[in-house]
């Protein structure tokens, strides 16, 4: 099936006082219709700019190269005016940090009412009953009176449901959570997930879940790309990448997984040693520092994503000696 989107060696920069930051580095990707897409890494390794890049979201000291094609029609660096309809209609982003993405001055049902007169025509009194029926829909409790709320009035589980209900709102082709359960308890984080998977199930609706979380990603996504210093470090799907992880930084990721039931706050994964400097890249293997399977070719040469077996690909040298 043909790609919804189709990511091409895309690469993110941001100048800062001290240099370049290479946060994002020829990425590639496709995102099939109606599929779950896990994005994993750890804090700084380029999740969020990748999909902010691909929705001109970045800040002003970025910029992006490559190509990012929707439905075959390029859309990086498209003009404001194009993405703004996309991200409208079709592509929708549930931001890490729920408050950055509603208007802080804006009661959060007319937020939603607003896109549904705008992008659906709709008049303002069949907006309002949508938007509280959308509100209903992610369980938001009193949803009739929490229209009226601005969001600084409701609590991040409850900002993170609002958020999306609105994306839901168009019927999004893609919908891109990013970390959208971090902040959220057991129970609500479990209900937000069930969401997601509701819209992927009854709606078709391609979902990229950006997590920190693998267990997140085997109960809900049908591939994962693992990234590791802006770079995609192993790809393919869950069951298989879970069953035989190809990389090194994957398999420490797997390692160090939470067991089931554990406080995510108290036990949270730890691989020693830090992530890269992204203004400072070494030029072999990124992970080679950290890595306990490092031999000679490693710090020398960048290893490239290489097939592992069908839809599987990994970036490691050792991937060539075994
Ligand atoms: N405006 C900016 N200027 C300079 N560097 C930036 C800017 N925005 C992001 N970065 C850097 O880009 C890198 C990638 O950031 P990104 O937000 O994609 O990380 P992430 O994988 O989403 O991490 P987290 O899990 O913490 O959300 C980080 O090192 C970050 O500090
Ligand atoms: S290329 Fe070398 S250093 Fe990098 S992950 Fe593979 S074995 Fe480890
Ligand atoms: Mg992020």
């Amino acid at each position: 099936m043909a790609a919804l989107l189709e990511c091409r060696g895309l690469d993110v920069r941001f100048s800062t006082d001290t240099g370049t930051v290479a946060a994002v580095s020829g990425l590639d990707f496709d995102l099939a219709p109606g599929e779950c897409l896990g994005i994993v890494g750890e804090s700084g390794s380029g999740k969020s700019q990748t999909f902010l890049a691909m929705f001109g979201l970045l800040a002003a000291n970025g910029t992006a190269t490559g190509s990012v094609k929707y439905r075959g029609t390029e859309i990086l660096n498209a003009p404001r005016a194009v993405l703004d309809e996309l991200r409208g209609n079709r592509l929708a982003m549930v931001f890490q940090d729920a408050l950055s993405g509603l208007t802080p001055t804006m009661r959060v049902g007319e937020q939603l009412a607003e896109v549904l007169v705008r992008h659906q025509g709709l008049s303002r009194a069949d907006a309002r009953a949508r938007a509280i029926e959308a509100l209903e829909i992610v369980r938001l409790p009193d949803a009739a009176r929490r229209y009226e709320a601005y969001p600084f009035e409701l609590s991040g589980g409850m900002r993170q449901r609002v958020m999306i209900a609105m994306a839901s709102l168009c019927r999004p082709e893609v919908l891109v959570a990013d970390e959208c359960t971090t902040a959220l308890d057991v129970t609500v984080q479990a209900q937000v997930l069930r969401l997601l998977d509701g819209m992927k199930r009854k709606a078709g609706t391609a979902i990229v879940l950006i997590t920190h979380d693998l267990g997140v990603v085997a109960g809900l996504c049908d591939r994962v790309l693992i990234m590791y210093g802006g770079r995609a470090v192993e790809i393919g799907p869950v069951r298989r990448i879970f069953r035989e992880p190809a990389h090194p930084y994957t398999r420490a990721l797997l390692r160090s997984m939470p067991s089931l039931g554990a406080d995510p706050a108290v036990d949270l994964p730890v691989i020693p040693g830090q992530p890269p400097d992204l203004e400072n890249l070494p030029p072999g293997c990124a992970f080679a520092p950290r890595c306990t399977e490092r031999f000679a070719p490693c710090q020398a040469e960048r290893p490239a994503l290489q097939v592992a077996a069908a839809d599987h690909r990994s970036a490691c040298h050792l991937g060539r000696v075994q």
